[in-house]
């Protein structure tokens, strides 16, 4: 990390500290493979909801980003980072979200997805009356068994029906798949993607997305576009999936010792409303940079409780620095993180532009 111990002495915790340099070394690994297997990048930002990652991004020859709710979107293009293209991977649906929708679809070159008639309808009826069609692409369910249509025949009569639809058209498709299941895209994704040409409509895009096994996104090779996440970051879940090492992980928790109650036990001014209590499928509550021997194996709102086997060796007041398990729900949380880095000679704080965008 760019930042000195004077610098991180001087910072209020708890805090996001982001090291742009990292960062950016994540999004040019990404890029240079998908340029050498002839994939487009399309990263997601719900990873860092940063306009000027985003930027980085786009610098580095992504083109475009991904959102998955309206407003995140808002949020994006409304800053000075020249957004122009997003891709909105959720099922738009109710009035007020679809008339935002309108409206940014005159702002933006903007796609979004879709896994059922009733979407493709609420679409439709919203978009007939406008001089630009919109493009949707139908999401297909790979084995991940969250939103999605279920198999290839599904996906070509969605195809079909969206092609027909008014005010629409036909972008493509589009799936989230569970991590190291490229064969399974591969193959449903071809099949659809015959069956969709043989009835005479074509099949411009076919996005998948997932950092953990991004760098075997060419094994699936139907594939023209991929939306990774979290790559831009790292967190303790894709280093425990071996994507990744510590010192590729560009956002660290910083927090206070304000507590050493006993000898093998210190408590941090981090809890459950800076780490997020989501495990995502490990245990305990992030990585104690460091300090293999620590584990944060209890959070309140406001606690974090370390414990080691031996002597915690830890004073109040003392700071660390915590990779915590999953990166994106952490940016949610607060309202500006801590950058450095890129030639920066001190740190900044960035307001997160897309936190709590949620709807
Ligand atoms: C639709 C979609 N695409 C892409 C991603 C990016 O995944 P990851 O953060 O693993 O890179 C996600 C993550 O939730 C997603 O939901």
């Amino acid at each position: 990390m760019p930042f000195s111990s004077e610098e991180l002495a001087a910072i209020s915790t708890p805090a996001v500290l982001i090291d742009l340099d990292i960062a950016d070394r994540n999004i040019e690994r990404f890029q240079r493979y998908a340029d050498a297997s002839g994939l487009n990048v399309r990263p997601h930002i719900k990873t860092h909801k940063l306009p000027a990652i985003a930027q980085m991004q786009l610098k580095a020859g992504a083109i475009g980003i991904t959102c998955q709710k309206v407003s995140e979107a808002e949020a994006m293009i409304s800053g000075e980072a020249e957004i122009r293209d997003v891709l909105i991977t959720y099922n738009i649906v109710g009035r007020e979200k679809l008339e935002k929708l309108r409206a940014l679809s005159k702002r933006v070159t903007l796609s979004v997805v879709a896994d059922s008639t009733a979407v493709v309808d609420g679409l439709s009826e919203t978009f007939t009356n406008e001089p630009q069609p919109l493009t949707v692409l139908v999401e297909c369910d790979t084995g991940a068994r969250r939103c999605g249509v279920l198999s290839p025949e599904a996906t070509e009569d969605l195809a079909a029906y969206i092609d027909a639809a008014p005010g629409l058209a036909f972008g493509g498709l589009m799936t989230f798949p569970p991590v190291g299941q490229e064969t399974s895209v591969e193959s449903f994704m071809r099949e659809a993607k015959t069956r969709i040409e043989a009835r005479g409509i074509a099949v411009p895009v076919i996005t998948s997305g997932g950092s953990p096994s991004m760098m075997h996104a060419a094994d699936a090779p139907v594939t023209t576009e991929y939306r990774p996440g979290t790559y831009v970051y790292n967190d303790r879940s894709l280093v425990a999936r071996g994507a990744c090492g510590w010192d590729d992980c560009a956002l660290h928790v910083l927090a206070t010792v304000v507590s050493v109650p006993a000898p093998d036990r210190a408590i941090i001014d981090a809890g459950s409303k800076t780490l997020t209590s989501d495990l995502f499928g490990l245990t305990n509550h992030g990585h104690v940079v460091g300090r293999d021997d620590i584990t944060i194996d209890q959070l309140s709102e406001e606690h974090g409780r370390l414990v080691s086997n031996g002597p915690i060796g830890l004073v109040v007041g003392q700071k660390i620095r915590i990779v915590p398990n999953h990166a994106c729900v952490v940016t949610n949380m607060v309202d500006a993180v801590v950058v450095k880095g890129h030639g920066r000679a001190v740190p900044e704080n960035w307001v997160v532009a897309a936190r709590g965008k949620i709807t």
